[in-house]
């Protein structure tokens, strides 16, 4: 458990300021909260002597004991406002870390990861760690104070009736100690489920047109449901070892309580302790019974909070994308976009097959290269390693002849403008999604000579509200070719030296793609450009073209070359032109 806390124990000292007055004012209150009942014990002591100056000397003890409570309740007031403030402060910042450390994950990473789940992470149990470090940990100091306060104050009233009073405390050492295990491992179930149920919902919500088109509503419910009686019944499992917990405790509390009563009773009537002092004794013994719950319930709820940090952990452990794989760090400088595959092997994680199989090729600096072949010959894997979204072998990929495992990242990827194959948009608005490629503010007519090269300039006229249209979740559902349309013009606004577009006029008809395609040559012949198409027609200009299939390089030449090889490359075009004429007659 100690273990799970390093992490957490790192955001203590930048609240020392508050953590320190707050702990001055759990000691204030606490030891103000020890001695008000002596006062109340003296003032009915002070009643039972009789007579009419007992009155009045009662009267004003009680005053006093009315003063000293009001002032452990200011001070109890800021002792709750500086730590419990410091908890949702430190909380924010483990937050604020944990999305910071997941955007610097690698691509391996998401996909094995399920984003419902990761948001359970970042959300509920953040929030189990923040409770029990703030009130929780609030609880154990007041404890801390309180505790041996009020005993050094009964010791000084009695010494026997303390030791009875205190007997029912090592049953209660016991029963934590007992219970506590089983806390821990439930809580920890109990979070686990919660991250299912959520990736459930969030995985159900994102499907949800296909979950419509093939009338899996009730499936999706059912199985939403499995999770959810799976977290209920983890989540009783843990009530019923807590409410065990707790109500030992309270029998315990009152236990202590009736031996105080009894034994003090007697001393009582032997003469031995005031009566106002067994008074005040059962305030305390009242007084203990609480920290003594308290810590029952606290322990459990760090038990709880040190699984929900275990998880926390499991995500701060995971390697972070490195800057560089191979030393010493090396970046061409200017990048002219030259770019070298040489005998490239790589297999995903996990997967059974190489994905690419010693893969050769060659960009010259300024040319266009034609990417085609079936699909799943793996022409997105061989773009995503160029920038190291996956981590190829060194001295495979070089750009401008350096090694790219040597390139720090952040050059290497200023280096390229993509487009990946799944056009995704942030739900915000047109222009903000496109100023996502730059660093600098974007000049609405540079937007829009981009967009006109990508061939959306008449979409966003007809849009509502023109550039500001908001798309995605919150907005205005584009269609799948305008959404394609608007990557290429992000990526365009990028101006990197290497333009990278995997598929993207596979959502555009003909006549559109050939549009585009006119426009988009200047912008081809300005850049190193790497173009992956399924329809032949998007390459043909292409200064050269390679075919992938199975991973491997089966054909490569220009547009005539691979017309005349006769291989994959003109049988796929001889059935495009046929479909196509097709399409002409009917
Ligand atoms: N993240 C991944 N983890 C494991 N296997 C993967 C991953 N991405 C792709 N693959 C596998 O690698 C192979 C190549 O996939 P890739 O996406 O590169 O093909 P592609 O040529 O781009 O296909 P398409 O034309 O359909 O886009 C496929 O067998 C695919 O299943
Ligand atoms: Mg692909």
């Amino acid at each position: 458990m100690r273990q799970a806390y390093r992490r957490i124990l790192r955001y203590v000292p930048r609240y020392r300021g508050a953590l320190l007055a707050g702990a001055a004012c759990v000691v204030a209150s606490r030891l103000l909260m020890v001695y008000a009942p002596r006062l109340l014990g003296r003032a009915v002591n002070e009643l039972a002597d009789g007579g009419a100056a007992a009155v009045t000397a009662a009267v004003r003890t009680g005053w006093q004991f009315l003063a000293v409570s009001a002032a452990a309740g200011v001070f109890t007031y800021f002792m709750r406002l500086l730590l419990v403030g410091a908890s949702r402060r430190a909380a924010r910042d483990l937050q604020r870390d944990l999305f910071a450390h997941v955007q610097k994950l690698p691509a391996r990473f998401f996909d094995r990861t399920r984003s419902g789940d990761l948001l359970a992470r970042l959300t509920s149990d953040i929030e189990a760690v923040r409770f029990s470090l703030g009130p929780g940990l609030m609880y154990v100091a007041s404890t801390l104070v309180l505790f041996p306060a009020a005993v050094v104050s009964m010791l000084d009233l009695s010494g026997p009736l303390t030791f009875a009073a205190l007997l029912p405390l090592i049953a209660i050492i016991a029963l934590v100690r007992a219970l506590g295990p089983s806390i821990m491992r439930r809580s920890r179930a109990v979070q686990d489920r919660m991250g299912d149920l959520s990736a459930r919902a969030q995985e159900s919500f994102a499907g949800a047109r296909v979950v419509r088109a093939y009338a899996k509503e009730p499936v999706e419910i059912a199985a939403f449901e499995r999770e959810n009686a799976g977290l209920v019944r983890e989540t009783l499992g843990l009530a019923r070892t807590r409410a065990w917990l707790t109500s030992g405790l309270h029998v315990l509390g009152g236990g202590a309580e009736i031996v105080v009563l009894w034994y003090g009773g007697e001393q009582v009537i032997a003469g031995e302790v005031d009566l106002g002092y067994l008074a005040t004794f059962m305030l305390y013994v009242g007084m203990l019974v609480w920290p003594m719950i308290s810590v029952g319930w606290v322990v459990s709820s760090f038990q709880r909070s040190a699984a929900a940090m275990e998880r926390i952990d499991e995500i701060f452990d995971q390697p972070p994308e490195r800057l560089t794989l191979a030393e010493p760090a090396e970046a061409p400088t200017p990048v002219r976009g030259s770019l070298r595959v040489a005998g490239l092997t790589f297999r995903h994680a996990g997967a059974t097959d190489d994905a690419l199989t010693n893969v050769t090729l060659e960009v010259p600096a300024g040319t266009t290269l034609g990417l085609v072949g079936p699909v799943g010959a793996g022409k997105s894997t061989l773009l995503s390693l160029l920038t190291r979204e996956y981590e190829p072998p060194a001295a495979s990929i070089f750009l401008d002849e350096h090694d790219v495992t040597r390139i720090p990242l952040p050059a290497l990827r200023a280096a390229f403008a993509l487009v990946p194959q799944d056009a995704f948009l942030f739900s915000t608005s047109i222009l903000e999604n496109l100023a996502q490629a730059i660093q600098a503010p974007l000049e609405p007519e540079h937007a829009q000579a981009m967009l006109a090269v990508a061939g959306l300039e008449r979409d966003v006229e007809s849009l509502p509200r023109g550039l500001e249209t908001v798309v995605g979740e919150r907005g205005l559902q584009l269609s799948g070719g305008q959404k394609q349309r608007v990557t290429i013009a992000r990526a365009l606004l990028r101006d990197a030296p290497i333009l990278v577009l995997d598929d993207c006029l596979s959502a555009v008809d003909t006549e559109t793609e050939a549009r585009i395609l006119a426009r988009l040559g200047a912008e081809l012949a300005r850049h190193t450009s790497i173009v992956v198409a399924h329809r032949l027609s998007t390459v043909r200009n292409a200064d050269r073209i390679v075919v992938l299939e199975r991973g491997v390089v089966t054909e490569s030449g220009t547009h005539d070359d691979l017309l005349a090889a006769g291989g994959w490359y003109a049988r796929t075009h001889a059935q495009q032109r046929l479909a196509e004429a097709w399409g002409d007659l009917a």
